[in-house]
């Protein structure tokens, strides 16, 4: 696979208040899926669709997440003094040619802001976002191919935005970022048949976290996004909306009347690590699929 795209912003800076009180003195990304901390599986799906670069945002009460994906000296020299030398290499997983900074947002100002805090470090290339709370399926996909590997196949193929989608329950569309689509674009999804895997097509605009009377579709933002690097100029303007936050989904309307952006329907399912039941669900999945595996 050739790859334009070999950074990746990972937003790391939230409290996780849903996940408590797992999430007090452990960030929520550092809570186990199975054998692995949650953030573990993001990033290797960022390996697996070429990214070489990893941004990860966050703030003090963060830095574990940084010493997690770093050499511990210490612990390598004691394990292999044991003997233990597999295991230590099982600790040094990342590929040498695979790096992660960490930068800090600063101030909690919302998805958007933290995207652009990392502009520093990404400067002018174009870059894929991972939301680390949403952890896709690993065991029926393909991350070499599938959800961010394809979408940024598809940005190199036509250059637009791509952002990553799924259809939800009618109760759950105010939790998300709602796709309004282009009038025809999008058939499946208006004769209310099952959605296509990974199909790009075009959008005209997103509606964040609408009531169910007000959301245009029921296709919501998972947390996968591609962008055209022109996404920072449009964050820097971007004035605080639902929440007073800075939204990531209001850049990205702007970015729409510039340059085109697709919405990529996912392929398998995804896990909110970030919410106490669903976070509950995935680990009981994984560790059953992993127990599997030892046996
Ligand atoms: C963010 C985005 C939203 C997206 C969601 C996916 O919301 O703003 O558009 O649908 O992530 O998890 P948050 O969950 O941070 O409130």
């Amino acid at each position: 696979m050739t790859t334009s795209i070999s950074h990746a912003v990972i937003p790391v800076a939230g409290f996780g208040t849903r996940m408590l009180p797992l999430s007090k003195a452990v960030p929520k990304e550092l809570l186990p899926i199975g054998n692995k901390p949650a953030i573990h599986y993001v990033i290797e799906e960022a390996i697996a669709a070429g990214i070489k670069h990893i941004v990860l945002v966050g703030h003090s009460q963060k830095s574990a997440i940084e010493n997690y994906f770093d050499v511990n000296a210490e612990l390598d020299t004691q394990l292999r003094q044991k003997g233990k030398d597999a295991l230590a290499d099982s600790l040094n997983w990342l590929p040498d040619d695979v790096s992660v900074s960490m930068i800090r947002q600063g101030k909690p100002l919302g998805l958007g802001h933290a995207v652009l805090a990392a502009r520093p470090i990404v400067g002018h290339y174009n870059f894929a976002v991972l939301l680390p709370d949403v952890v896709l399926n690993p065991f029926t996909t393909d991350l070499r191919q599938d959800n961010l590997a394809f979408m940024i196949d598809a940005f190199n193929h036509n250059q637009q935005s791509q952002i990553l989608v799924d259809q939800v329950a009618d109760s759950d569309v105010h939790k998300y970022g709602i796709a309004k689509l282009c009038e025809g674009e999008f058939a499946p999804m208006q004769s209310n048949e099952s959605l296509a895997d990974n199909q790009s097509f075009g959008v005209a605009g997103f509606v964040e976290k609408p009531s169910l009377k007000d959301a245009p579709s029921r296709l919501a933002v998972v947390g996968r996004y591609v962008f055209d690097n022109r996404i920072f100029d449009y964050l820097a303007k971007t004035q605080p909306s639902v929440g007073g936050e800075i939204q990531l989904t209001d850049a990205i309307d702007a970015l729409i009347s510039t340059s085109g952006v697709q919405v990529t329907t996912m392929k398998g399912n995804s896990f909110d690590a970030g919410d106490m039941t669903s976070y509950m669900k995935a680990f009981i999945y994984f560790a059953e699929k992993q127990l599997a595996k030892q046996q």
